[in-house]
């Protein structure tokens, strides 16, 4: 089938619904989604957004902080623009229908988290994520300029190398004409042309076995960008949550929040006893890069595979009311917060690096824009602050939605674009070519280019990266495409690039630390 719209969306999750209302009333937009609409990490976020609301706080404390956290490699502007635009976003937000929990007096609640100088986190209990998706996909349920398509799996971003022009990352003005998505219904490949698209694909927990990402988290826009030739960065920068609930059998690993070390949850070590003194004087609230390293290193000198969370100090109402969502999940793994210490570990948790875009949400590739944990904006630099991510999404989507307003009337679709080819593919009949790939991929991220890197285990990495990635092209270039294959191949993309770039920087930077830089 061929579609056309003025605005293609790919993404459901904060970045790619909020971009959608704005836009709405400019066009007609279609969004696609590979899952179910709700399904992303924006589902899953606990902890809230970050925002100056009073005058207790101050925007300079905000950038100050966001700056620290970054390790000298924030993009200064973009910090004080995204951090200045704050209120106004979330103002909207409520607007859309979002609750954000409010005290006695009608003033927002506001929590405190790791790298934090003030208490700036807006939060709907310990699930402002679910609360925040809730009423975005309500907001554009209701707005019939937009079309909501689910199990549509974007695969590829059309470019003119698919109307036969050879392209190059020298290539100028590489232009974005739409893209071709797998419907999972019909097994068709579609083609969806428009005049402008934006990536809000999240982020790629899944190149790393323990995340705390969905499984949707593939980086498929941050390859799809990468197979058009367009600028990508800081992909060497992938933060670790320092306290996802230990449970190896669970995928994706539940998330205990930062803001119950801001409430006064303590981290032990395995014996019970605090350790964050010998590693920084913010103790258990110093910055995540610090707190994960930290952790790593305690279980490799004890030789064991968790540490502890100790929230038993924090008022029992205020844990079973303030954090019911993992209250309850930890009783159904026997554990009583309020009672049992709260077995943890570090999951790979979010991309900093992306798709390089500028203010206004563009990429290098025209008529492209990105927002969200799929683009690099420089607000993060080298170790993204809590709670700054969905705030970046929400300023991105803005300011992506008004360039691509301004922009959408000179534009013309591209109609010589053909349809996908998939003549004389045949149908892979052995998954485990795939599984057992993707399993190999995890292991090696996992081991050689996670929390501690090394030349050497990057070496390694890179080493078999390739021979996977040769296995794979062979298996894509003969069969008919599947989600899996998709995935699988948009992994190894990302993969490669969070290794290469590692590989470059020869220095230790926020997320990125090797032994052999001390
Ligand atoms: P997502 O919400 O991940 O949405 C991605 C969308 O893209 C999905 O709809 C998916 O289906 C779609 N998609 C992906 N690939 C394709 C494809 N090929 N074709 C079609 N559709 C596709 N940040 C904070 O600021 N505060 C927090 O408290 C916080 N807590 C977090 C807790 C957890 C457990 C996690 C995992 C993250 C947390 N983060 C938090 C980070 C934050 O939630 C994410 O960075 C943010 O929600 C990303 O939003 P997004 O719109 O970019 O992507
Ligand atoms: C958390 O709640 O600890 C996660 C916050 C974030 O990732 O920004």
């Amino acid at each position: 089938m061929r579609y056309e719209v003025d605005f293609l969306v790919i993404g459901s999750g904060i970045a790619g619904l909020s971009f959608a209302l704005k836009v709405a009333d400019y066009g007609k937009v279609c969004i696609l989604t590979k899952t179910n609409a709700a399904e992303g990490s924006t589902k899953y976020a606990q902890g809230g957004i970050a925002a100056v609301m009073y005058d207790t706080d101050s925007f300079d404390k905000h950038i100050a902080d966001t700056l620290v956290a970054g390790d000298g490699i924030c993009n200064r502007e973009v910090v004080e623009m995204t951090i200045r635009e704050a209120p106004e976003r979330i103002k909207e937000l409520v607007q859309y229908g979002v609750n954000f929990d409010r005290d006695g007096g009608g003033r927002f609640d506001l929590h405190r988290e790791g790298g934090h100088s003030e208490y700036r986190i807006l939060h709907h209990k310990d699930n402002t994520g679910a609360e925040i998706e809730r009423g975005l996909l309500q907001a554009v349920r209701d707005h019939p300029n937009i079309e909501l398509k689910e199990n549509q799996f974007a695969i590829d971003l059309i470019t003119q190398h698919h109307l036969g022009v050879r392209v190059t990352k020298h290539t100028p003005g590489i232009e974005c004409y739409g893209a071709y998505a797998l419907n999972s219904a019909t097994h068709e490949i579609d083609t969806y042309l428009a005049k402008v698209t934006l990536l809000a694909t999240g982020g790629m927990g899944n190149v790393y076995t323990t995340t705390t990402t969905p499984i949707i988290s593939t980086g498929d826009g941050v390859a799809m960008v990468h197979r058009a030739r367009g600028v990508l960065s800081d992909m060497e920068f992938v933060q670790f949550h320092p306290t996802s609930l230990y449970n190896p059998s669970e995928k994706p690993a539940f998330l205990i929040t930062e803001a119950l070390r801001g409430a006064g949850a303590i981290l032990k070590d395995h014996n019970g006893n605090e350790f964050m003194q010998k590693y920084d004087s913010r103790l258990s609230l110093a910055p995540r890069d610090i707190v994960a390293r930290a952790i790593d290193n305690e279980m490799k000198i004890a030789g064991v595979d968790h540490l502890y969370l100790d929230a038993r100090q924090i008022d029992k109402n205020e844990l079973i009311n303030g954090f019911p969502t993992i209250y309850a999940k930890c009783l159904e793994q026997g554990i009583n917060i309020t009672k049992d210490m709260i077995p943890i570990r570090p999951a790979a948790h979010y991309q900093c690096g992306g798709i390089t875009v500028d203010k206004n949400g563009c990429s290098s590739i025209k008529h492209l824009y990105a927002a969200g944990e799929c683009s690099c904006t420089g607000l993060h630099g080298g170790n993204r602050l809590a709670s700054n991510s969905l705030l970046e999404a929400v300023v991105y989507a803005h300011n992506s939605a008004m360039h691509a307003i301004a922009a959408v009337p000179s534009i013309h679709i591209c109609h010589e674009v053909p349809d996908w080819n998939a003549e004389g593919m045949v149908l892979n009949e052995e998954m485990v070519l795939i599984t057992q790939t993707k399993k190999e991929l995890q292991e090696i991220m996992s081991n050689y280019v996670g929390i501690v890197r090394s030349d050497l285990r990057l070496q390694r990495a890179f080493d078999r990266l390739n021979l996977i990635f040769r296995e794979t092209e062979d298996l894509y270039n003969r069969s008919v495409l599947t989600e899996e294959l998709s995935e699988l191949r948009n992994l190894i993309a990302c993969a490669y690039l969070i290794t290469k770039m590692a590989r470059a920087r020869r220095e230790n930077r926020g997320l990125h630390y090797s032994i052999d830089l001390v």
